[in-house]
């Protein structure tokens, strides 16, 4: 925590299983109308325990938090769903959610997560994510863009009319 009391981007860490309640608790405030069971955020940090990440609050609970895991690259999970084991094949990291619980946006602590989920990429070839909230230019920043493609646009049903699908190659040179 800095001296003024907000969170610190420097203090990401890894999420273990007794943080899963705060997580459920940050996603129902940030996403009121995606709930997922706390059952998702555990079988997520079990099949790939790298990709997910907590930020502490002030005070306790978390101020945001960053879910990652391999994916084939144009196969987007419906939300809510347990998967109980990772894809054969997979080409590409689904960045499943990144959330700043609002009090605690636009002071850039997602960067630091975005960043480390973006590394553990690497070996994959390619970031995938599915924008909502009119996040689209955010993710651009980052690097991101969209993908069309009438294929995908049954599988973001779940995600709500904005949902866009967005990609970033890795940067391997050679
Ligand atoms: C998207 C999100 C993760 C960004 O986190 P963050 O740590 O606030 O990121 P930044 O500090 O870099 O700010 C991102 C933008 O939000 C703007 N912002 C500033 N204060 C804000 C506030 N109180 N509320 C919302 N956005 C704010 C920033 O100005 C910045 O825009 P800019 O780069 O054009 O100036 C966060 O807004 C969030 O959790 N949103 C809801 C969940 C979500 O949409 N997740 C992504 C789903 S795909």
């Amino acid at each position: 925590m800095s001296v003024d009391g907000a969170p610190v981007a420097a203090d990401w860490r890894g999420m273990v299983p007794s943080d899963t309640a705060a997580v459920v608790s940050l996603a129902d405030r940030v996403h009121p109308t995606f709930h997922e069971d706390e059952a998702v955020f555990r079988d997520r940090l079990s099949l790939f325990p790298d990709g997910s990440l907590v930020l502490a609050a002030p005070g306790g609970g978390l101020a945001a938090y960053a879910i990652a895991y391999p994916v084939r690259r144009f196969v987007p999970p419906p939300l809510d769903t347990v998967l109980g084991r990772l894809p054969e094949g997979a080409d590409a990291l689904y960045i499943h959610d990144v959330a700043v619980a609002p009090e605690w946006r636009g002071r850039g602590l997602a960067e630091p997560a975005i960043e480390r989920l973006l590394a553990l990429a690497e070996p994959f070839g390619a970031a995938v994510l599915v924008s909502v909230y009119g996040t689209p230019p955010f993710w651009a920043r980052h690097g991101f863009r969209p993908v069309e493609d009438e294929a995908l646009t049954s599988k973001l049903a779940s995600y709500g009319e904005d949902a866009v699908f967005m990609l970033r190659e890795t940067m391997k040179e050679g």
